[in-house]
């Protein structure tokens, strides 16, 4: 009697533990109702972001990029550009011909060391002009006075194609005396510092605008461009006649939504939970970028890092045993995540990728682990996807049409290596914008190509005005 006891005891034990378990997962499971909410609150800053009068107090900032048209086959030329703001910083050499839209791309990766990414502007511009210079030396290409596209993943105010002052750093970057300078300046600047060559700086170019370009080569439908990487965005053409911050009412102009601001004056406190509050106080721009905060690779780890810490505290994980490593900052990055929800993982393999990140495991801590990132990650799809409804509704409400078709380019590590993830996202836009028949291209490397055929594009219009 006394063993049945017991068995009951423990048996119960493991109940209230489960419930709890349960308890913290709900919190991040979205009803169909909260999706529809954060639909249509996204379809509010939208337009806020547009207006002359509510721009200046927008959340997301819908930022004027002045590309104005797709590449039309004929470009041509060979091309330098540079990749900042992503997992990596790249400089790459791009061939176009035209006719064939065939394009070869020549590019060599370089770490940006964390002192850089923190330290003074003067320094990450001179490290970048190294890297340039290293990459021209490896090439061949020194003396060579290639066009130059800049993709600067970042949210910049643009008064034309070549230039752009950066409103604040996002994501890992924090170099001071930047914010509210020309990012183009400081590069041409720096080349002038090292006094070693010149370059034709020609374009400055967001990740998703070069994302929606490359894309949109192929497939004149794409007009759309979505980032689900480090960090989180999108962006997409809209009609001059809309853009009440730029003269002219003829054609498209395509705006970098910088929809991850979403949610910064609190329109989404009712669906963020104390781990998100936490996430965010730790991060370097508190109060700043909560929708990225809550979608991007940048930040998801932590969140589940928040999570475990506190199941740990409340007894349900690890013993009850908070280690080092898990009050370390940045331990699960996006390519754990991945591994850790893959369905080919047995629960042995999970605890051993626990086990490399210096997390010692039981094989029931290893189920809640995959459950939590499965909630955190599942959440974050669903939320890219309530954004993306919002756009694809707007532009069939805008062409005045019962039913659209349109393809989003997308990039992004999470986009393109968890297992779920894109699936999720899909299903979501189906879901809140049924009307819409939304194809997904994957970009090969927009960052880079995008960069050169924006480039591109604005030198034949150079030269189309000299002549
Ligand atoms: C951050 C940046 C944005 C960029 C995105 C994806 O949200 O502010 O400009 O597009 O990350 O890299």
């Amino acid at each position: 009697a006394k063993g049945a006891a017991m068995v009951t005891a423990v048996a119960s034990r493991v109940q209230a533990q489960r419930k709890q378990i349960d308890k913290m997962l709900a919190l991040f499971q979205l009803t169909p109702e909260q999706l529809v909410g954060v639909r249509d609150k996204m379809r509010v800053e939208l337009e806020y972001g547009l207006k002359k009068d509510t721009h200046p107090l927008a959340t997301v900032k819908m930022l004027p990029t002045y590309v104005r048209g797709m590449p039309d086959g004929t470009e041509k030329g060979k091309f330098l550009a540079l990749d900042l703001g992503g997992t990596n910083f790249r400089v790459l050499l791009v061939k176009i011909r035209s006719g064939r839209r065939s394009v070869r791309m020549y590019n060599k990766i370089f770490a940006i060391p964390l002192e850089i990414m923190q330290g003074t502007g003067e320094e990450l511009f001179d490290h970048i002009v190294q890297c340039i210079a290293d990459f021209l030396d490896y090439m061949g290409l020194k003396g060579a006075q290639l066009p130059l596209g800049f993709t600067f993943s970042f949210p910049c105010r643009q008064a034309s194609i070549d230039k752009g002052t950066l409103i604040e750093w996002t994501k890992g970057f924090k170099a001071t005396d930047c914010e509210g300078e020309d990012v183009v300046d400081m590069l041409r600047e720096a080349i002038k510092r090292r006094n070693e060559f010149d370059l034709d700086i020609v374009a400055v170019v967001n990740d998703t605008v070069g994302t929606m370009m490359t894309c949109g080569y192929e497939d004149r439908n794409c007009e759309i461009g979505l980032i689900a990487g480090t960090g989180s965005n999108m962006c997409y053409m809209e009609e001059m006649k809309n853009i009440e911050l730029v003269e002219g009412n003829e054609g498209k102009m395509c705006i970098n939504t910088e929809w991850g601001g979403f949610g910064d004056n609190g329109c989404l406190d009712d669906i963020r939970t104390q781990y998100d509050k936490e996430v965010d106080e730790g991060s370097l721009n508190p109060g700043k970028q909560r929708y990225e905060k809550m979608t991007s690779g940048m930040y998801l780890g932590e969140i589940v890092r928040q999570i475990l810490i506190d199941l740990t505290k409340q007894g349900l994980l690890f013993r009850g045993q908070i280690s080092e490593r898990l009050r370390t900052r940045g331990i699960f990055e996006t390519k754990f995540l991945s591994q850790i929800e893959s369905d080919r993982l047995a629960l042995l393999q999970v605890r051993g990728i626990l086990q490399q990140l210096g997390l010692d495991s039981t094989c029931e801590d290893s189920i809640v682990v995959k459950e939590v990132c499965g909630a955190v990650s599942r959440r974050a799809a669903q939320l890219y996807g309530a954004g993306l409804a919002a756009i694809v509704e707007k532009k069939r409400e805008d062409q005045g049409l019962e039913h659209l078709k349109i393809t989003v380019g997308v990039d992004g590590t999470l986009y393109k290596l968890h297992p779920h993830f894109s699936r999720i996202l899909q299903e979501t836009v189906k879901e809140l914008a049924p009307r819409c028949d939304v194809m997904f291209m994957l970009s090969e490397d927009g960052s880079g190509k995008g960069a050169a055929l924006i480039t591109a594009v604005a030198k034949r219009l150079q030269q189309a005005r000299k002549d």
